[in-house]
């Protein structure tokens, strides 16, 4: 592997990340107080515990490729994150997966309970939408607009949400290779491709730009979640702070149950290499991109 690909400097690029991410959401997560204040505490609980922070710091990333200031992509990788906390409360309710550890404590609803749960999730995704919104993120009214119009979709029924459902409904399903890899483009991939979208639409980019930054988010994301699948089997409960050998448990329908561990893993590399000939166009700008894409393959965690 080469230097420019070496995944070590990512690693120690999210640690430092973290810290700058961990300060930006705590600034615009409501500070608990008022009757309501339970509700606040389980955001800040779930949002402000100590994930990977990989889909602000993907948006970030490709949104340094368009000089966009650091304030304006700092709040939109908040809202990123927003969403994303919010999928992992609902995920992990008992009428989902019904896991009870997450990022290496107990999931949302253990910690408080099942309404408050529900709820922090509901807040968060409003709040991100406040945030894309307000003035500070990008003083065109019409880049807003997008990037709230881009975060709705990749969220909702044709994203994140509708991949949600295929999930559930293919539990103890005999289902094919090619209906896991778009209910898991859709779960995890339309998150990421907002992600690395979002870069191209903050740097007013041009429509094929941002649509290519997309492409190889969606692949990216795909890789990522057959990642995912694999440390479900092959992970470590520390690393991942969250239990692993669930998904066979639920009968869950993944790559490693359509193609076995060596099948998923062979289909992780080449859903990564695809993602990588995106950024043919880019040439050395987007090298950050690849490395990340590199540690989206290796990582333990
Ligand atoms: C977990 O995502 C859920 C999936 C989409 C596989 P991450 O592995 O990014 O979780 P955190 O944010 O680091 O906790
Ligand atoms: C979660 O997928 C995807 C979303 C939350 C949208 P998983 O159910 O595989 O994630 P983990 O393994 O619980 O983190
Ligand atoms: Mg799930
Ligand atoms: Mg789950
Ligand atoms: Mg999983």
């Amino acid at each position: 592997m080469s230097d420019v690909l070496s995944i070590t400097p990512v690693r120690e690029a999210l640690a430092d990340f973290g810290t700058v991410m961990t300060e930006t959401l705590d600034a615009l997560l409501p500070y608990p107080t008022g009757p309501e204040s339970g509700l606040f505490e389980a955001m800040r609980y779930s949002a402000l515990a100590s994930g990977k922070f990989l889909r602000p710091y993907l948006l970030c990333t490709s949104a340094i490729m368009f000089d966009v200031p650091g304030r304006q992509y700092l709040r939109a990788g908040a809202a990123v994150e927003m969403v994303h906390s919010y999928s992992l409360i609902h995920d992990d309710l008992p009428a989902m997966d019904d896991d009870n550890m997450r990022r290496g404590r107990p999931a949302c609803h253990k910690a408080f309970d099942e309404a408050t749960a529900i709820l922090a999730g509901d807040a968060l995704l409003t709040l991100s939408f406040e945030v894309l919104a307000g003035a500070e993120t990008h003083p065109d009214a019409q880049v807003r607009s997008d990037l709230v119009a881009a975060l709705a979709a990749r969220s909702g029924g044709a994203g994140m949400v509708g991949g949600q459902v295929i999930d559930l409904a293919s539990e103890h399903a005999d289902v094919d290779a090619d209906l896991i890899a778009r209910l898991e483009t859709m779960k995890t991939g339309a998150l990421i491709a907002f992600s690395t979208a979002a870069g191209g639409l903050l740097g007013q980019a041009g429509g094929d730009v941002v649509k290519t930054l997309e492409t190889f988010g969606f692949e990216l994301g795909l890789a990522f979640q057959i990642t995912d699948d694999l440390l479900d089997v092959e992970g470590d409960e520390d690393d991942l702070g969250k239990k692993v050998g669930k998904d066979a448990g639920a009968g869950k329908a993944t790559f490693v149950s359509a193609l076995g561990v060596d099948g998923a893993r062979r289909r992780a590399r080449q859903v990564t290499d695809r993602a990588l000939s995106r950024l043919d166009t880019f040439g050395e700008r987007a090298d950050e991109l690849r490395s990340a894409a590199e540690f989206v393959l290796a990582r333990r965690s």
